[in-house]
């Protein structure tokens, strides 16, 4: 069978098939040691899509030959899911039923010669695809998304990342409907067919896995600009989107052609094909999706415009398009060998998108707002029922596996890879792991050999980082010395037991430090026996066992240490600071991150605090030292307003649940709301002060000098908003705004504050946006996050309002994942309605998303954390769920997790 383009679309009904989610087969564990190599390699592949109202016919060819010394067995088993499979031929020869068998998710031939072309037709239903996964419906078009095992449900086909082989792919569609057709590689053929109908053929020289492959089908407009590689390859790039959206891409544009030019310049890493193609979609589970030369957005990280887009926004829009665009060399060129090994290309990824925004944007910044994020989402993760090795053992269903630990955990990994190594050393690691590798599907143990190997350092006890889970906690304690002169500093480690893993070893933890002396003046540590005679502000000093004694010598006084710098390993610090020391930190450290961790520091310990004595009955009080030292940010006209702006935030009660043995929610919250008041009404001149100061009345720019100075300004409109006597304050920046970021910020504080005018101003907002979905979902979030008991009580209502749709994720997320995740006064009220919404919330989508159900059951993973009342309401509805029929195995691994912990 040939794929000629004139091919006419051959629809044969299938009665007794209906289109639905299948379950799978229930829950089975996929264990990392058992990874076995697929026994066939595909020499080459050819599919045809023949793309109908209803149904689409897919023909698939596979050149199949049987690798050596896997003569033993003549079968061959593929992956096939939610299809009707329609006829499969050896060589020329059509099978009967008796020659395979065919069961809900594998179609197994059972005698083929050693080298053959099999020949598959199956069609599928991808108009009625809710789970986003496989070839699903988005608004008037269709599109693909493959990763990690949605290929199955396009065609049978060994769907793993191992088996890689070079697609040609021709699709055939009605022309008026689907003017636009697009897949991977370059166009390399097209023309017109009966009834309307056109077809184009694509041709993808790169070998990749199935999860790299997509399509999309249907009536877009884009943007077009080009980029010349560094060897001169003239690349012509595009952004499509939906024409209602056509002039917010340019953003997206110029952060790829950024990301291009700084891969270039950074790692030497250069685009590979001639066409690169991006295409947003409102309806997407993840962010994007990095398949060969055509990646699939979700819109929200590509379309920005300052009236609609936050700084934030714009932040996550440039990051995102880097990150698909390193994939191409992290994950495309070389791939990972199976699931487990995730985090080869998502680590690796991260951490290369970290550095490109801290080179375009404030690196000092961005480190903070990524300490902050694995501190607050990680941290509690690895402490729950999923807690998981950045390389996992073990798991039911890899959609589970797409975590924070994977991702940000993995990123700081590789993070300490670079400190070990420096930069130098990192890139010549970088240089051989891509000489050995490329082409290949391989491991994260490959990845630390190149490092290792390019370098002649030994890794071996670094790389258990990879088959640890759990936060570690290093504990510091120091020791002066007057008549040796000597400064020790004794560090312990050690990591708490995880689910599924109650032994710990020793790890190496790289732990950065300085020393500061009492004018607040940086030592040389190369004078006191650290560093090789050049001056040397900062030592890594290696924890590698479960304690070890550094000693600095030659010093005159005690010093106060500056200890884990720039956040260099991704583990908890345990130093009895004392308030001064904080505030010498605060005030004279060189290292941006201790100096924000300071800040945090002083003002966690106030909360906690202040939540002790709320507990015990008596009257919450502003610890003087916390006023001194918000004072003096308030007043710093030197240092950055960015930075200044992070460390004048409260840290999030979020991350100070996670200090807590039992959480105390609402003393928490109750705690946090008092230091936040109490701290506006003693210092609300400096507060105006400073707001002044950051609103100057300057129009708008996207400068990091401007973000800076909005994200101050903001962190104290915040702050003052909790007082009456400054609740005009709000609505006449609401009035005056000419960005999303200020008009948010307004619209919160009104919210957030009970103010008479929250209800005006959500009206005004929603006339204005209603028919744009991103800005949309900033309105449902506001509402969803409204820290209050009874928050729960309008999620219904918004949910019926015509914006919101049960079958767009970042719906769901705006309104569920929200409220679940970003709203623990709500979600984890006494009444336990939260519990109830969330659940039933669950259940509803498990029918329709099983991906994005599993992603709000598991708001309720840190359940055993809280107290006895809520411990019961929770599992409950844990229970309930459970009890559910048919639960998809996405939900029912978090549940049954969860229940088992
Ligand atoms: N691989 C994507 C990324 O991180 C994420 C993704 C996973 C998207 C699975 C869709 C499905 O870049
Ligand atoms: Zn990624």
């Amino acid at each position: 069978m040939a794929f000629a383009g004139a091919s006419s679309l051959i629809i044969v009904p299938f009665d007794h098939w209906e289109y639905q989610i299948m379950k799978g087969p229930a829950g089975k564990a996929i264990l990392r040691s058992e990874y076995k190599p697929y026994p066939w390699v595909v020499k080459g592949l050819k599919l045809k899509f023949d793309i109908g109202e209803a149904e689409t016919l897919v023909s698939s060819e596979i050149q199949l030959k049987r690798k050596p010394g896997m003569d033993g067995d003549s079968s061959i088993e593929l992956d096939g899911q939610d299809m009707a499979l329609k006829s499969v031929w050896v060589d020329g020869r059509e099978l009967s039923e008796d020659d395979y068998s065919l069961t809900s998710d594998k179609l197994v031939i059972s005698d083929i010669p050693s080298e053959c072309l099999l020949e598959i037709r199956n069609i599928i239903r991808p108009q009625k695809n809710t789970a986003l996964e496989g070839l699903y419906p988005s608004g008037q078009f269709l599109l693909t998304q493959c990763e990690a095992e949605g290929f199955r449900k396009i065609t049978y086909f060994p769907d793993r990342p191992d088996v890689m082989t070079r697609y040609e792919v021709t699709i055939e569609a009605d022309k008026d409907r689907y003017p636009v057709l697009l897949s991977n590689g370059n166009a390399i053929e097209s023309g017109e067919s009966d009834n309307g109908r056109h077809w184009v053929r694509w041709d993808d020289p790169f070998h990749k896995p199935s999860y790299l492959f997509a399509l999309v089908a249907g009536d877009l407009s884009h943007i077009e600009d080009t980029f010349t590689t560094m060897s001169g390859r003239k690349v012509q790039l595009r952004v499509y989107v939906e024409e209602e959206n056509i002039d917010r891409c340019d953003y997206a544009m110029e952060s790829l052609i950024r990301a291009m030019k700084w891969d270039e310049e950074r790692f030497g890493l250069e685009y590979d094909l001639d066409i690169y193609n991006i295409v947003a979609t409102n309806d997407f589970n993840m962010g994007a999706m990095e398949n060969k030369s055509l990646n699939i957005f979700n819109s929200r990280c590509v379309l920005a415009s300052p009236d609609t887009a936050t700084d934030n926004d714009f932040l996550v829009v440039e990051g995102v398009i880097g990150h698909e665009y390193f994939h191409n060399w992290t994950g495309n060129r070389v791939t990972c060998r199976d699931w487990f090994q995730l985090t080869l290309k998502e680590g690796l990824t991260v951490f290369r998108d970290q550095e490109f925004t801290s080179d375009m944007q404030s690196r000092a910044v961005k480190r903070i707002q990524d300490a902050r994020d694995l501190r607050s989402r990680q941290f509690p993760e690895d402490a729950g029922p999923m807690s998981h090795p950045i390389r996992p053992d073990k798991y039911v269903e890899i959609n589970n596996f797409y975590t924070m630990t994977v991702y940000q955990k993995g990123a700081a990994v590789i993070r300490m890879v670079h400190t070990l190594l420096g930069e130098d050393g990192f890139q010549k690691g970088m240089k051989l792991y891509f000489e050995r590798h490329d082409h290949q599907a391989v491991t994260c143990d490959d990845f630390i050999a190149a490092m290792a190997d390019a370098t002649g350092t030994d890794l071996g006890h670094f790389s258990e980082w990879y088959s640890q889970s759990g936060t570690p906690v290093v504990q510091v304690r120091a020791e002066f010395n007057q008549a040796a002169r000597t400064y020790t500093l004794h560090m312990q480690q050690h990591t708490p037991p995880t689910h599924g893993q109650p032994q710990k070893k020793a790890l190496m933890i790289p732990v950065k430090t300085g020393l500061i002396d009492g004018n607040g003046n940086e030592l040389d540590l190369s004078r006191h026996g650290h560093g090789h005679g050049e001056e040397n502000y900062s030592a890594v000093l290696i924890l590698d066992r479960d304690s070890k004694t550094f000693v600095f010598e030659d010093m005159d006084e005690e010093p106060v240490p500056s200890l884990l710098r720039g956040f260099s390993a991704p583990v908890k610090l345990e130093y009895d600071y004392s308030d001064a020391d904080l505030a010498l930190l605060m005030a004279h450290d060189n290292d941006t991150f201790v100096r924000w961790e300071a800040a945090q520091l002083l003002a966690s310990n106030a909360i906690l605090a202040q939540r002790e004595r709320i507990s015990r009955g008596e009257d919450p009080v502003l610890p003087e030292t916390l006023k001194t030292a918000v004072r003096s940010m308030l007043t710093d006209l030197q240092s950055d307003p960015a930075l200044l702006g992070e460390a004048l935030r409260l840290p999030g009660e979020d991350y100070l649940a996670e200090l807590m043995e039992e959480v105390d929610v609402d003393g928490i919250h109750q705690a946090c709301e008092f230091i936040r008041k109490s701290l506006a009404g003693s210092l609300e001149q400096e507060f105006r002060a400073c707001y002044g100061r950051m609103k100057d009345g300057a129009a708008y720019s996207n400068s990091p000098e401007a973000i800076g100075r909005r994200c101050l300004g903001n962190v104290c409109l915040a702050y003052l908003t909790t007082r009456d006597s400054a609740g005009d304050l709000a609505q006449r920046q609401l009035e005056s705004s000419d960005n999303m970021t200020d008009t948010l910020a307004a619209i919160s504080a009104l919210v957030y504050s009970g103010s008479d005018n929250a209800t005006a101003a959500l009206a005004d907002f929603e006339a204005r946006w209603r028919d744009n979905r991103l800005v949309m979902d900033k309105w449902f979030s506001i509402q969803a996050a409204r820290p209050s008991a009874d928050t729960v009580d309008c999620l219904d209502e918004l949910m019926e309002h015509p914006s919101f749709s049960y079958t767009n994720p970042n719906k769901v997320r705006a309104v569920v994942g929200i409220f679940a995740m970003a709203n623990p006064t709500g979600f984890h009220a006494a009444h336990g309605r939260g519990y109830e919404f969330v659940a039933d919330q669950v259940i509803a989508l498990d029918k329709l998303n099983p991906q994005l159900a599993a992603r709000m059951a598991s708001a309720f993973n840190s359940w055993k954390r809280y107290d006895k009342e809520r411990r019961a309401l929770m599992a409950k509805q844990l229970e309930r769920i459970q009890a559910g029929s048919s639960l998809s195995p996405d939900v029912s691994e978090i549940v049954n997790n969860a229940l088992s912990e």
